[in-house]
């Protein structure tokens, strides 16, 4: 019996421990992410991405689509983050509305079309061009999945399909990461396997974490049914 409460109560904490690494990596390399975004807006040339691309940069539709991408991605990203918390749901319902269409704009009138543009004229091959179009289309499906299932009124399933919007958005992020992590290890084709893995693994992620929230919703409807 004590056994049973000692274990049910370190298992409560491995699960406040894992839930507050999660929301450090988010916020850590949400900053970062910030960070590195906010030089575009002084409208520099000599920054090295733009360096990279001085050829593209001569294209006025290229580099229209440029800052409408990182202003509606950097936007998304940032107006998503409150959007997880209950207290603020319950407290503040007309703020998680117009964080939501805040949200919802940035990704499907913004982030998402520009993305998949620049990904025609993206690094890393067929493969990575596809990799981004591939995101870029699963991104503003997943969000459009999310307004509609809120305009039905069907709340847990815009939860969902928010959840999995956000782990797209979230592979801006968890691309540097595998990009930094694949070239300190010096496996080749870096760039296009972090654009691949980024947005893989986090579907598969976020999936994982709706199964098992699900998990007591289940075992109460299998119970019922024996
Ligand atoms: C939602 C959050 C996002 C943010 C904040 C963001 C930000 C940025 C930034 C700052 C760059 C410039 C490159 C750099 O400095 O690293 C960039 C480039 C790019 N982004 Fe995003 N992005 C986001 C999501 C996406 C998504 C979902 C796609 C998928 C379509 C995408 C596709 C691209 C492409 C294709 C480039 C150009 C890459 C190249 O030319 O090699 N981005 N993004």
């Amino acid at each position: 019996m004590f056994a049973a409460r000692l274990a049910a109560r370190a298992a409560t904490s491995a699960g406040w421990g894992l839930q507050l690494l999660f929301w450090l990596f988010l916020l850590g390399t949400t900053a970062l992410l910030t960070e590195n975004t906010l030089p575009y807006f002084s409208f520099a040339r000599d920054l090295p991405f733009l360096i990279e691309k001085a050829a593209q940069y001569q294209d006025a539709v290229w580099r229209v689509a440029f800052y409408v991408h990182i202003s509606g991605g950097l936007l998304c990203l940032l107006v998503a983050l409150p959007q997880f918390s209950r207290t603020l749901l319950r407290r503040a319902p007309r703020l998680h509305r117009a964080l939501g269409w805040t949200y919802v704009v940035s990704v499907l009138g913004f982030a998402a079309p520009t993305g998949m543009y620049l990904a025609i004229f993206a690094k890393g091959g067929m493969a990575g061009r596809l990799g981004f179009i591939v995101l870029g289309a699963v991104f503003f499906y997943t969000t459009w999945r999310g307004l509609e299932r809120v305009r039905a009124r069907d709340f847990r399933g815009h939860a969902a399909w928010m959840i999995r919007s956000y782990a797209m958005a979230a592979s801006a992020l968890t691309f540097r990461v595998f990009h930094l992590l694949l070239f300190v290890l010096g496996v080749q084709h870096e760039y296009e396997l972090s654009i691949w893995l980024s947005f893989v693994v986090n579907l598969a992620a976020a999936e994982l974490f709706l199964f098992w929230r699900a998990r007591p919703a289940r075992s109460l409807a299998l119970g019922d049914s024996r």
